[in-house]
């Protein structure tokens, strides 16, 4: 795709692939969103499918599959245990990553617990260069704490670096200095930070990351679940992976991992997860719990043409024209975006384009939750679902007060191989007239707000009547369009 230039000179992401089957879309009218989204409590976890046109919510298990996994869906082995599927996935695993070992588990969430339940104990510490937030979650549920140590890069809106995902690898050893490493339960990487804005670590930091844990005895967990995209920056970003292949840098990185987890909702485009590991130790110590919390150890929890699927996904994920789609779909946005004045994070990075919402709505304050009321007001304008990647992400501390977000983001993740580039401009179109009108947009507040994972269930308000003026301002502007 990257090869192929345009005689007008135009950079035009050019699919590598052709749509065979499709799926009717409805973008229903603005008094009907008006009405569902606050149904929803401004929370667009809580909109129905019926009522979005663009679902870009998530790149999880909504990735478009290849003929070839759809193919091998019709063969799988169904079995409890010894099937043939779960096989020819492991196999692929030994194949890609070299490791020996492998649990399957139902998503990445699931080997997100097992890990957490084994290593993290009370009082240890979890290095990483950014958390996510069901990770998060399970170390603090089991005594840990989170130490994050991005690099000052990753988390400036805008900047020229390739690799705002690095890891820190001073801090990280001042924490180990300070603390001892056995306060330490593992420390992990993950790729295409997702959080930050998707944004890619190079091969180079994690093969210093990893000498910094082989030195102090440390467990080096790599969550693989935005590896695709990863995979693509290191290719095009990093001079030294240039002339490497994806299956070569693929395996640069495992090689330098003890353990890989992954969501295999995002990596491999199917739906499952598993964990990989390089010793039968850690092995041993995780495979009980798959089979108390997932299933026995040849599904884990999934369907086996789930199973199918994803040993096709993963291998599709080793060419080139099968992951740049997404990372270029996403270029195309945020550069578009950036052109017209919206802020959004540069470079862009994998998994969606992330508007700065702080700087969007800076009228708003945190406490207000800009990231949030963006979400509620693009889909209004639009049918567009994102996700909000900012305060209501987080969650409140042990004394209940508001941890607000480093980032006010608001996610338009791409789901790989969906979309058409018409649609992209219609999402960059909406934005852009919201951006000229983003004084209309107001703040929320919660009215119910669950303790846990608050972003899934919670609902807000308005703080003041400003969906029913951005409605009107839209229809002043767009008659009766939709
Ligand atoms: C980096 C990362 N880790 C873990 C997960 C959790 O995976 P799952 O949604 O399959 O539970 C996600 C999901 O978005 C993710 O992006």
């Amino acid at each position: 795709m990257s090869k192929v230039k345009f005689y007008s000179g135009e950079n035009v992401p050019l699919e590598m692939h052709k749509v065979r089957i499709i799926q009717k879309l409805d973008l229903v009218p603005i008094d009907r969103r008006l009405q569902a989204i606050k149904e929803a409590g401004n929370n667009t976890f809580l909109l129905k499918n019926r009522d979005i046109f663009l679902d870009m919510l998530t790149d999880s298990g909504v990735n478009a599959m290849s003929d070839q996994q759809l193919a091998a869906m019709m063969v799988a082995d169904d079995s409890y245990a010894g099937s043939e599927s779960f096989t020819r996935l492991e196999n692929k695993i030994e194949e890609i990553f070299g490791m020996k070992y492998f649990l399957p588990v139902h998503q990445g969430r699931a080997a997100e617990n097992i890990i957490s339940k084994v290593y993290v104990t009370p009082g240890s510490y979890v290095p990483m260069n950014y958390h996510f937030t069901t990770t998060k979650a399970h170390i603090v549920l089991n005594g840990g704490t989170v130490e994050e140590y991005i690099t000052e890069e990753g988390l400036k809106f805008n900047s020229d670096n390739p690799f705002k995902g690095n890891m820190d690898t001073a801090a990280l050893q001042g924490l180990i200095d300070r603390v001892g490493a056995s306060k330490i339960a593992y420390v992990r990487v993950e790729t295409g930070t997702n959080l930050i804005g998707g944004q890619p670590h190079s091969l180079a930091n994690l093969r210093e990351v990893s000498g910094i844990c082989k030195k102090n005895g440390l467990k080096l967990v790599f969550d693989a679940s935005l590896l695709a995209d990863n995979l693509h920056f290191i290719k095009t970003r990093e001079d030294a992976c240039k002339n490497k292949s994806i299956r070569e840098i693929t395996r640069e990185i495992s090689d330098l991992c003890d353990i890989i987890y992954f969501s295999a909702r995002k990596l491999g485009c199917a739906r499952g997860g598993g964990i990989c590991s390089r010793t039968q130790d850690d092995y041993m110590k995780m495979r009980e719990l798959v089979t108390l919390y997932e299933g026995f150890l040849t599904y884990g929890g999934m369907s086996v043409r789930e199973i199918e699927a994803m040993t096709v996904g993963l291998d599709e994920t080793m060419d080139e024209n099968m992951i740049n789609q997404g990372p270029q779909f996403i270029e195309f946005v945020v550069n578009e975006l950036h052109k017209a004045g919206v802020p959004v994070i540069t470079p862009a990075g994998g998994l969606g384009a992330h508007i700065n919402a702080g700087a969007f709505v800076s009228h708003l304050p945190q406490t207000e939750y800009p990231a949030g009321a963006l979400a509620a007001a693009l889909y209004l304008v639009g049918g567009i679902r994102g996700m909000e990647r900012g305060s209501i992400s987080e969650q409140r501390d042990a004394d209940g007060n508001e941890t607000y977000a480093n980032m006010e983001l608001l996610r338009l993740a791409a789901p790989r191989r969906v979309f058409t580039l018409s649609q992209m401009k219609f999402v960059v179109d909406r934005i852009i007239w919201l951006y000229q009108n983003r004084e209309l947009i107001g703040g929320l507040k919660f009215v119910e707000e669950p303790k846990m994972l608050r972003f899934f269930f919670g609902k807000l308000e308005g703080t003041t009547g400003w969906h029913e003026k951005l409605v009107a301002k839209f229809k002043a502007d767009f008659g009766d369009s939709l």
